[in-house]
């Protein structure tokens, strides 16, 4: 049985308090520790384990297998390091930390403890972007075009230690990365305003463009008054459109496009053809994540998303960051696979 605990039942850290309880085989949630004295009472209360103010006193009485880290983004580093110290396996909630080198620092030492570092880029496991992975992979868009991300959400008052970008564009950072496959993002350019915040951006669009020559369009911000998660991806066959709060997701053909395609068939236009509604075996994302993260501690293997994962799409947040604040597009030389 492997012992799990949670450090920070915030927002999002009571729900992996929630899912580790719901889980039934192997894994068992022994405590939360928090800051706030009322918030770990709360979730410590509701789901009957030990709560702690204090996380280095949790650790010493409970001594965990593997803990979620659902702090402040700017705490990552601090907290990671002492899990990580004590060969404690973890998730660290995205993003990954603050700057490279924290997230450097952090999977170097996992790798030199032997420790499980994975990141909680939850929208892997959603349902409708694991199919329309399935489906990218067996070649049903074609070669693809463009991938367009949009996450609009109402202001979130809570976070005060991140900007947009790295808070929220992480997300489909990481999706982009993650649906592409081999394809690396080689040139960027970003634009940010701080219409809320007066230290940091709460606005942001940026552009990609990919190896293959495909573009990525992101449309991120936290000045909506309603929340929007949408990705919609354009190839030679068609367009897929993906609603992630929903999990819904639609293809729609290009009738043009030769049935039988191969790489020597020429595409001579673009017309609507039939519209298909996928059918989605419907999950909670974050049940489906912790299920990877604690399947890779029992087995000893490789999570879906590694701690490799988190830091480079950290990389890419913080060079849109500095892409805006230059005005310039930035080169990813490094990236470019020879
Ligand atoms: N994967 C997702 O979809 C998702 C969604 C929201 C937040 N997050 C991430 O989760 C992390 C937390 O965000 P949140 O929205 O839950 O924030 P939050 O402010 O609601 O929760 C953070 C909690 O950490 C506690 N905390 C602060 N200092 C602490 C310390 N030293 N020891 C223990 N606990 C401490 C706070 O009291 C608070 O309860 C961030 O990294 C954020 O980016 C991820």
């Amino acid at each position: 049985m492997l012992k799990a605990a949670v450090i920070g039942v915030g927002s999002m850290g009571r729900n992996h308090a929630r899912v580790y309880r719901e889980m039934e085989n192997g894994v068992k949630l022994v405590a939360v520790a928090d800051s706030d004295e009322a918030a770990t009472a709360r979730v410590g209360i509701t789901y009957n384990v030990a709560h702690y103010t204090d996380y280095v006193k949790m650790l010493d009485e409970q001594k965990p297998d593997l803990v979620s880290l659902a702090a402040p983004t700017g705490l990552h580093k601090v907290i990671g390091t002492e899990l990580i110290e004590r060969g404690i396996h973890l998730l660290i909630e995205k993003p990954l930390a603050k700057t490279v080198d924290e997230g450097q620092a952090l999977i170097d030492l996992a790798r030199k403890k032997g420790v499980i570092l994975s990141v909680g880029h939850i929208e892997r496991f959603n349902p409708a972007i694991m199919e329309l992975n399935r489906r990218l992979k067996e070649g049903m868009a074609g070669r693809i075009y463009k991938i367009h991300a949009q996450r609009l959400s109402p202001y979130p008052s809570r976070i005060k230690d991140a900007g947009v970008v790295i808070d929220l564009a992480s997300h489909d950072i990481d999706l982009m990365r993650h649906l592409m496959g081999n394809d690396e993002i080689v040139r960027l350019y970003g634009e940010t305003l701080q219409s809320i915040n007066s230290d940091r951006e709460d606005m942001f669009n940026g552009l990609a463009r990919f190896r293959s020559d495909a573009i990525g369009v992101l449309d991120v911000n936290w000045v909506t008054p309603t929340k929007v998660r949408r990705l919609a991806i354009t190839g030679a066959r068609g367009l897929f459109r993906c609603d992630l709060l929903s999990q819904e997701l639609f293809f729609f053909e290009n009738e043009t496009a030769p049935s039988q395609w191969d790489t020597l068939s020429v595409l001579h236009g673009v017309s609507e053809g039939n519209v298909l509604g996928i059918r989605i075996r419907r999950h909670e994302p974050l049940a489906a994540e912790l299920k990877d993260f604690t399947n890779a501690v029992a087995n000893g293997q490789e999570p879906t998303v590694t701690g490799e994962d988190g830091l480079q799409t950290l990389r890419i947040a913080l060079d849109f960051v500095q892409s805006a604040k230059s005005g310039e597009p930035i080169s990813l030389k490094r990236m470019a696979v020879t």
